[in-house]
Parts: structure tokens; C-alpha cells; sequence
């Protein structure tokens, strides 16, 4: 079984994040060979980071912190990643960044995909944390989910978001067949 944690983004009041989040969500479980976890970082309010060794260091002691350790843990246990991400002056959100940056082995050679959204359906922001995937050793699936900024219009209008999302089928189906390829790949290799 390979496990896909879903990462919501965005811990603001108000959030649209939940409801992309949600929605890839419930299209990965319907995956064979998936357990789909949903992480919301409002279970995890870790600190900023401020620790004197950092994630990488080679035989550093688990950091403390009670929430940190159960975010690592989670990280740990998954095989893939999907981020779902806004875009916060051209990046990911501070809180989404600060969560990435706490762990590090734990995220080495396994996949990640994204479900983006914003003015510019969040590629800026996408674009950002594909660099940061090789920093930390994780392989960015090629497809992506960008969401057209009429379905975050409606999130704040109080439109319609599932006919939004609902017609995102296609690019999702693709990101997600492309994941699973790679997920299985990396998990193969990790364990030879
Ligand atoms: C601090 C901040 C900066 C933002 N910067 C951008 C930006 O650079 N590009 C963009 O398209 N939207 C930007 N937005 C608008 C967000 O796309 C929009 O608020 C979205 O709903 C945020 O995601 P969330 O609701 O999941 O938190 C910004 C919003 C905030 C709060």
C-alpha cells in the first residue's frame, strides 16, 4: 500500500485551501493501492523554526518539540506528497514553508505533486517549491493542478467551488496517474 498525504497549505481563518485540499483528497482514495491521508496544518502549529542544527545535519538527536515530532512522523510514514498550495506574494504560504522546513531525511526520494491556485492559478508559487523539492531530495511529478482564479472568486463570492472543481477531472487524473507512477518507482528503489 502506498501511502499520499495531502498537505492543506494554508492555516488561515477563512481558507480556501480545505475545500481543493478535500477535493484531491477524495479523488486519491478512490486510488487501488492508496491509503490517502489528509494533513491540516492547523493540527501541526509548530514554531518557527529555531533550532541550532539544522533538518540535514547527519546524525542530529530528534528535535523536542511534542508537534514537530508528530509532523515528522507523518511525513516519515507517507510515500508521496501532494501540496496544496496558495500563493502568498509570488511563494507558498509562510506556515506551508516553515512546515516544509523542519524535517529533512524524512522527505528524501519520495514524490510530490501540486494543487495550486491564485491570480495566476498559483504557478509562481508551485514554481517556488519545485526548487525547494531538490533541496530536500523529493522528485516533482511533471503535472500539476492549477486552479482558475473564477473558483477562488467563488470561494470569496460564495459561488459555486465544486462546479469549479469538478472541472478540473482531466489534469487531476493525469497528476495523480503521474504521482502513483513515481511514488511506486521511488518506493521500489528506497527498499532495494
Ligand atoms: C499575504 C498574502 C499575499 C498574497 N499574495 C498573492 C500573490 O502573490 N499572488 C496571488 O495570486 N494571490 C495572492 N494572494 C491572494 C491569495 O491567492 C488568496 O487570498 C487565497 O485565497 C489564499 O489562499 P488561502 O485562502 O488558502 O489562504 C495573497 C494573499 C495573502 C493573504
Amino acid at each position: 500500500m502506498n501511502v499520499i498525504s495531502v498537505i492543506i497549505g494554508s492555516t488561515r481563518e477563512g481558507r480556501f485551501s480545505e475545500k481543493p485540499a478535500r477535493w484531491i483528497f477524495e479523488h486519491l482514495r478512490r486510488r487501488g493501492g492508496v491509503e490517502a491521508r489528509l494533513l491540516d496544518l492547523r493540527d501541526f502549529p509548530m514554531p518557527f523554526f529555531d533550532q541550532p542544527l539544522t533538518p540535514a545535519m547527519p546524525g542530529r538527536t530528534p528535535y523536542q518539540h511534542e508537534v514537530v515530532q508528530r509532523w515528522t512522523a507523518e511525513i516519515a510514514a507517507a510515500d508521496a506528497f501532494i501540496f496544496v498550495t496558495p500563493e502568498y506574494n509570488y511563494g507558498p504560504s509562510a506556515v506551508l514553508k516553515n512546515a516544509i522546513d523542519w524535517v529533512y531525511p524524512e522527505w528524501n526520494r519520495k514524490a510530490a505533486a501540486f494543487v495550486s491556485y491564485g491570480s495566476a492559478m498559483g504557478a509562481r508559487s508551485v514554481q517556488q517549491l519545485r526548487e525547494t523539492m531538490i533541496e530536500l531530495q523529493i522528485a516533482p511529478v511533471r503535472s500539476s493542478v492549477h486552479i482558475p482564479v473564477a473558483t477562488l472568486w467563488a470561494h470569496y463570492q460564495g459561488g459555486d467551488v465544486d462546479k469549479g472543481l469538478a472541472e478540473l477531472e482531466k489534469p487531476a487524473t493525469t497528476m495523480l496517474d503521474d504521482l502513483l507512477w513515481w511514488t511506486k518507482a521511488l518506493k521500489t528503489a528506497r527498499s532495494s
